[in-house]
């Protein structure tokens, strides 16, 4: 061996050794501080009412502003955060009443819903597990925390981690879908997006795992209703992402407006202490959902206000949004003995200890010149538009009707959400402007040859029964060599309070797009909306549909990237699609009945009026070419309970496009769910290569735990079989 290089492979490798032995940079929450010893210095000096000031929080004005009593509360000590009050001068002005003028010098915590951006907004949180792709989510969600941060918001009431089974729930729109193995991907790269592994770096804020929990499950798809459900299915389906956030160490929880079979889940002890605190070891503060203590009354479990505040203290939450009742009557609950000094006391340190993880103490202000170059930066938007390329679905494409050609001489872009500046930003679009947003028809005409005519035509709103509207859409469609018809839901159709009994397009938008397909011209639809919706005819009848989604500021761009080929689709739903509202639930892992579907036996798990498989099943989409996957393996027929298993498949592109396809791999056992997406991975392929692709079955231990907890089987064994009909590009019907 050559001496001169044996010496530099030495010395490299005690640089290397150095740095590994020498002490990392302390980060922001490193600081050779003692946390838990400060906040005793505190608790010593607080008086009772400063206390329950900490757990207060209360809402600013819709544009930002505080509410004229908020100063003297802080003044006072007796407010600890507030929600809504964002701009970096407007938090400053309140924290320098908090730091200035106020006794202890508590910093106020500032919380805002940064749902999907805060001024540059990214695609829909369902749209964004579209991608199968949470390193994206972890993309939009940094810049959603830095923009909001740059802003003075230190805290996102953020990510929505609710399995939702139901499309008819508006809410359905701010999840990742109805899968626990992708809506826990999901979680863990959000919490890592929004805080970082440090929440007191400048670029960061603090996450909060909501809504705790099964709220995805009310009943009949109807807001703010009822929950009721096995423990099983609860810490199976409906635990796993808010685990994962806990793991990820998310600093934050909000309690959910439901209850839960029977308890209310912002008064639920099991939920909010046995398992969050005593099995999790979650070590943060809890939130209340808007006034869900208060609403412990018409839940039925509390008797009056100071009822409710015992019962929400008590079993664990420790923070209160908007309602007062642990301030009004957290004193004379004390006196009564009904709560202890050391449940005050222990509310108190989780919230003070998130507020120094946070370096508020060190950090309390905003700088208010950044805030007017960082927001909605070139930078930030090209990650939205690149996000929202990956977000969209492919529903049907027959002929290949799409990719359009950029040199086509007349295209019309007709319908009422072709240039709507709004509906893109959904329904919790933070800070985020309509100005800003690029409609498709600007995607559109930026996207083709100078020398295409595209014309515009709205056709009819969303709502209501005009179609006054038509004939000029009729007549533009007819001039044109294609016609593109934007349909769906407005953002006020989607979100909290917005449940649906139909999934079927509102107002006259399904004639809309009868009336053009009859002109004969090509008729390609795109979806723009926030759930599921049923879509029969369209899918039947016109030769291609793409969903959009609600796709954020870049939404126009990127829905012209995809129509023109710049971008070959590759999301996949990651919710089912029903054919009719009356299958609902319908979702890919059910529970096997002892009598599956039949057609030709009646006396099977079925309907009379409509196939039982879904109009599109969990995980579908399609791409512009098209992948091949031959010669699955498994590294073992048999496993121990601690063993590890590895699925390998080789895949190939075998269409005429380069693309991108998420491989699925599904798993299914007795006693298990029907199916269970357990891997998933996403890799490039260029046309006609191939490649051997290997999943690891990282959630072994998971489910194993799982298992224990069922007490029913010692050891798993897979089963070659069933694996071997489950790998593929989408959940079987
Ligand atoms: C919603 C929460 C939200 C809170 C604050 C509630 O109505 O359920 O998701 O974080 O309001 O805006």
């Amino acid at each position: 061996m050559n001496p001169t290089k044996s010496i530099r492979v030495l010395l490299i490798l005690a640089v290397v050794f150095t740095l590994l032995l020498a002490p990392a940079p302390l980060s922001h929450s490193q600081r050779p501080r003692n946390v838990e010893r400060e906040i005793d210095s505190l608790l010593r000096k607080m008086t009772l009412e400063e206390k329950l000031g900490q757990l207060q929080q209360l809402d600013g004005e819709g544009n930002g502003t505080f509410r004229p009593e908020h100063p003297d509360l802080i003044r006072k000590g007796l407010l600890g955060s507030t929600l809504n009050v964002r701009g970096a001068k407007n938090t400053n002005q309140l924290q320098h009443v908090a730091m200035d003028e106020s006794r202890l010098k508590i910093p106020v915590l500032f919380g805002f819903d940064v749902i999907h951006g805060y001024r540059t907004i990214f695609p829909i949180p369902l749209a964004e597990a579209s991608s199968w792709d949470p390193a994206s989510a972890e993309r939009s969600t940094s810049i959603a925390a830095q923009e909001a941060r740059d802003s003075g918001v230190r805290w996102t009431f953020a990510p929505m981690l609710d399995i939702a089974r139901d499309p008819r729930w508006g809410r359905i729109t701010e999840g990742a879908g109805e899968d626990p193995f992708l809506g826990a991907a999901f979680a863990r790269a959000r919490v890592r997006g929004f805080q970082g592994t440090d929440y007191s770096a400048p670029d960061k804020i603090l996450a909060c795992a909501k809504h705790w929990v099964a709220y995805g499950a009310t009943e009949g798809g109807r807001d703010y209703n009822t929950t009721d459900m096995s423990e099983n299915t609860l810490r199976e389906i409906y635990f796993p992402p808010f685990k994962a956030a806990v793991d990820a160490g998310v600093g934050s929880v909000m309690s959910a407006f439901n209850d839960l079979n029977g308890v209310p889940a912002s008064a639920n002890p099991f939920t909010l202490t046995k398992v969050l605190r005593g099995e999790w070891k979650f070590d943060g503060f809890v939130v209340s959902d808007y006034t869900s203590v208060k609403e412990l009354i018409n839940h039925g479990l509390a008797a009056d206000d100071q009822d409710a505040a015992r019962l929400a203290l008590t079993a664990g939450v420790d923070m209160e949004m908007v309602s007062r009742l642990f301030n009004q009557h957290g004193s004379q609950l004390l006196k009564e003995g009904k709560i202890s000094q050391a449940t005050i006391d222990e509310a108190v340190r989780r919230i003070l200890r998130i507020k120094f993880r946070l370096g508020l103490f060190e950090h309390p202000y905003t700088d208010e010149a950044r805030e007017k170059t960082s927001l909605v930066t070139a930078s930030n938007r090209a990650v939205a538009r690149a996000i929202a390329d990956r977000s969209m679905v492919l529903l049907k494409n027959e002929h290949e009707s799409l990719p359009l050609s950029k040199a086509l001489h007349s295209i019309a872009v007709i319908g009422p959400l072709a240039d709507d500046h709004r509906s893109p930003l959904g329904w919790w679009s933070g800070d985020g402007k309509p100005e800003d947003t690029v409609t498709p028809l600007t995607g559109i005409r930026a996207k083709v040859s100078p020398a295409t005519k595209v014309s515009y035509a709205k056709g009819c709103d969303t709502q209501g029964d005009s179609t006054e509207g038509f004939a000029e859409a009729v007549a533009i469609a007819r001039d044109s060599d294609v016609a593109i018809v934007f349909v769906g839901e407005s953002a006020e159709m989607v979100g909290e309070a917005a449940s649906k009994s139909s999934l079927d397009l509102t107002g006259p938008q399904l004639d809309l797009v009868k009336a053009v397909h009859a002109t004969g011209k090509p008729t390609i639809v795109v979806l723009i909306n926030g759930r599921p919706l049923t879509v029969g005819w369209i899918v039947e009848n016109t030769p291609a549909v793409l969903e959009a989604w609600m796709g954020g500021t870049e939404a126009g761009n990127a829905i012209a990237d995809v129509l023109f080929g710049d971008v070959n689709p590759s999301g996949k739903l990651p919710v089912t699609w029903p054919r009719s509202v009356g299958q609902v639930p319908l979702y890919y892992n059910h529970m096997n009945t002892g009598r599956p579907p039949e057609a030709t036996n009646r006396y099977t798990s079925k309907y009379l009026d409509v196939p039982w498989t879904p109009r599109f099943p969990f995980g579908y989409g399609l791409s512009y070419t098209q992948f091949k996957m031959t010669n699955l393996q498994l590294s073992a027929q048999r496993i121990s309970a601690t063993g590890r298993l590895t699925a390998s498949v080789e895949v190939e592109n075998v269409g005429k496009r380069s693309g991108d396809e998420v491989v699925q791999l599904y798993t299914s056992g007795y006693l298990k769910q029907a199916q269970d997406s357990r891997a998933i991975s996403e890799y490039a392929y260029k046309r006609g290569a191939a490649s051997l692709l290997d999943f690891l079955d990282s959630e072994r231990s998971y489910r194993l735990v799982q298992l224990a907890y069922r007490q029913a089987l010692a050891s798993y064994m897979t089963s070659l079989e069933q694996l071997k009909e489950a790998v593929g590009t989408r959940s079987l019907p």
